[in-house]
């Protein structure tokens, strides 16, 4: 289940939370705790309608970099290096979450006041004033306490991919143009992707692991990550069936190159885990004892690198192929129940998972949170992505599987990168 956070508006009233006290030490504590978050509920509320400062922010542009200027910025000795990160930070983070706090205030009102979609709203104008007036980082101690707050803010923000899929699913019947909401899902995750990425960035700048500059892994090896995303969902769906067919890995298998995990963590048990749910769902009749295996093939050339994936899970039904790059379009049975996704009943299917539950657990990504069965993987994986400079492309055999290709560009190519 998603853990349901709704915001400040609708949690418990003062005078219900007045009533409960009693006079104990502990109580006393509880309630100073009551009044600060009910002082940030006020502080909140308030900066629906007077936000001069987030409003000024919005309207200045943020200041992208190319993963290679990151890559090769440069390190001095004496840590300045940090101090000068931590102060672009200061200065860009706050543009870009005033940017998503408009697009929210431009959301059409039904969506915009859906309790989690307005807790998604609050919790940016609560990082906004937090960043936003954080002290002007000059020293090694600023630097130090503005990075506990981002590494605050970053736990804070963990549920927010879970929290739109299931507001957006809510008022999905509520939605004449799907577009609007195309357009706004896609800016805001790879938006916010690109902001974890930088917090999280600056923070790896400070733990000089071996091999990296911050999020960058110097020479990242391709199959080692495929391979770990492989075994977790595998992992995942033994324990659920108590079998899982086997991956199998061919090509470029010696790749090594500079790239960020961050993303492809996300993206690669989605859509690894779409095709082992396939796999599995369409062979369960099966005499053969084995499952028809996964194949995946690594290509790698110096402009970009391309992973396809290859199931025998039979396909995706021609009436279907249309939707599944679409956000909250699912054929998982859990959420078809409540009748609020768009789901394959609706178009016409009886498309039927017991995969679920399994998938809850499967996302080691930057998201965090279940993500099965709110037909986010697919598209969230496609603006992830083509935000980073390259594409996903679904080629389906009807009756027989299905080919994903994730196509992105190195970050040390030639041509136009992708800016963070
Ligand atoms: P979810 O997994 O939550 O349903 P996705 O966006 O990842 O969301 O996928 C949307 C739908 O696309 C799935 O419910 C499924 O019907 C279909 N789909 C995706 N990948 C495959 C695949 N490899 N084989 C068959 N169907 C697939
Ligand atoms: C998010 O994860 O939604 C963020 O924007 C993170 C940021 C507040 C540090």
């Amino acid at each position: 289940m998603l853990p349901r956070c709704r915001p400040f508006f609708f949690q418990q009233t003062t005078c219900q939370c007045r009533k409960e006290l009693s006079s104990t030490t502990q109580q006393f504590i509880e309630f100073r705790g009551v009044l600060s978050s009910e002082r940030e509920r006020n502080r909140t509320v308030s900066s629906f309608y007077n936000q001069p400062a987030i409003d000024a922010a919005a309207c200045k542009a943020s200041m992208r970099l190319t993963p290679a200027t990151i890559l090769y910025s440069g390190k001095s000795k004496d840590g300045r290096h940090v101090l000068k990160s931590a102060q672009y930070l200061q200065r860009e983070l706050p543009i870009r979450i005033a940017h998503r706090i408009k697009d929210f205030r431009n959301l059409p009102f039904i969506v915009g006041s859906n309790p989690v979609i307005l807790g998604v709203h609050e919790l940016y104008i609560r990082a906004f004033n937090i960043l936003n007036s954080f002290r002007p980082i000059l020293t090694d101690e600023d630097e130090q306490k503005y990075c506990m707050k981002l590494q605050e803010l970053l736990e804070d923000h963990k549920d927010v991919v879970s929290m739109l899929a299931e507001g957006f699913r809510e008022c999905r019947r509520h939605v004449t143009n799907q577009e609007v909401v195309a357009r706004f899902l896609d800016t805001t995750l790879t938006s916010r992707l690109s902001i974890r990425m930088l917090a999280q960035h600056h923070l790896a700048l400070r733990d000089d692991k071996p091999n990296h500059v911050g999020i960058i892994n110097i020479s990242m090896p391709l199959k080692d990550l495929i391979e770990r995303n492989s075994k977790f969902v595998t992992r995942m769906a033994a324990h659920k069936y108590g079998r899982a067919p086997t991956i199998k890995m061919s090509g470029h298998v010696d790749a090594t190159f500079p790239y960020i995990e961050l993303p492809l963590e996300y993206i690669l048990p989605e859509l690894l885990k779409n095709a082992v749910r396939a796999t599995i769902e369409n062979h369960l009749e099966d005499e053969e004892p084995h499952l028809p295996p996964i194949h995946i093939t690594i290509a790698s050339n110096e402009i970009d690198f391309v992973i396809r994936i290859s199931d025998r899970g039979k396909g995706i039904p021609h009436h279907l192929m249309r939707r599944v790059l679409e956000y909250n379009f699912t054929t998982a049975s859990s959420l078809s129940e409540s009748g609020a996704t768009s789901t394959a009943a609706e178009a016409g299917d009886d498309g039927s998972s017991a995969f679920s539950d399994m998938m809850e657990a499967v996302n080691p990504g930057p998201v965090g949170g279940p993500m099965h069965g709110f037909g986010f993987g697919l598209p969230t994986s496609r603006a992830y992505a083509q935000y980073m400079g390259g594409s996903l492309k679904v080629q389906t055999m009807q009756g027989i599987g299905t080919d994903v290709y994730l196509r992105l560009r190195h970050i040390n190519s030639q041509g136009e990168a992708f800016r963070i």
